[in-house]
């Protein structure tokens, strides 16, 4: 695991955006997985400025979001289809067609999730999966308790989840109660994984997940066991994680004094 340590929101989107820069420059047909929230907000900003300025292609690019409400249509503007569509993809040189997300429409959700499960692996199987860390440890929607062998299917969000959702719905009652997500063994397989996190509110959970015991209450601890992850963090996400580092190696260099 590498940690890359940034000062704040705005350098921890410049290094991840540099890094799908830099991953799209060494190949240009990259398979990237995608996730929506707040966390990526500036990552996808500064894709489209890299692209204004030639920097980068993503005419051979495919990418595979991590998740989609359900029951909710592609069209509905609260979709992650209609996130990504206006964050990112509407603004670069992708091709429509070779954008994922699972179909937030469809009428059998287990059938629409083997489906995206099959599309992944036909694609190649996905280079470069971009994450960020829900509060309560998940990673795209597998709450707590999801099987750490999951591929994608349908899950109940977790109250904490719907909660966090409701401000972009005009009601409670609006707030889908399901999503489709790709699994968290869907996530592993990625060859490169970045994961992102950013705030305060984030630094408690990002210290146990990548410290703690790995186990399906913590979805994201599993990312311990991945070959390739960098975790790219900001200060204020970087706390506990820091605090708890530092403390170690105060004892490391206290011992070597002895
Ligand atoms: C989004 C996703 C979620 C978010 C997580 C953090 O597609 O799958 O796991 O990455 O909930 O959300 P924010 O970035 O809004 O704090």
């Amino acid at each position: 695991m590498k940690i890359l340590r940034c000062r704040d929101y705005e350098e921890m989107s410049r290094v991840a955006a540099q890094s799908i820069v830099e991953g799209i420059k060494d190949k240009a047909d990259l398979v990237l997985g995608l996730a929506t929230g707040k966390t990526p907000l500036g990552l996808y900003r500064l894709l489209v400025e890299a692209y204004q300025r030639g920097e980068v292609d993503f005419s051979r690019v495919t990418t595979f979001n991590l998740d989609e409400y359900y029951p909710l249509a592609p069209t509905h503007p609260r979709s992650f289809r209609s996130f990504m569509d206006k964050h990112l993809f509407s603004q670069v040189n992708i091709r429509r067609e070779r954008t994922h997300l699972p179909n937030g429409a469809a009428l059998d959700p287990a059938r629409e999730a083997e489906r995206y499960e099959r599309a992944i692996f036909a694609a190649g199987g996905i280079d470069l999966q971009v994450l960020g860390i829900g509060r309560n440890g998940h990673i795209g929607f597998n709450e707590p308790g999801t099987a750490l062998g999951s591929l994608t299917q349908k899950i109940q969000l977790h109250p904490e989840s719907v909660a966090a959702s409701r401000a972009d719905f005009d009601s409670e009652t609006e707030v889908p109660r399901y999503a489709i997500s790709m699994g968290i063994r869907t996530i592993m397989l990625s060859r490169r994984i970045l994961l992102l996190a950013s705030g305060a509110d984030k630094a408690a959970i990002l210290a146990r997940a990548l410290q703690g015991p790995v186990g399906s209450q913590v979805p994201a601890s599993v990312l311990q066991l991945h070959p390739d992850l960098t975790v790219v963090v900001d200060e204020p996400a970087g706390r506990v994680l820091f605090s708890e580092a530092q403390s170690v190696w105060d004892e490391v260099v206290a011992a070597k004094d002895l």
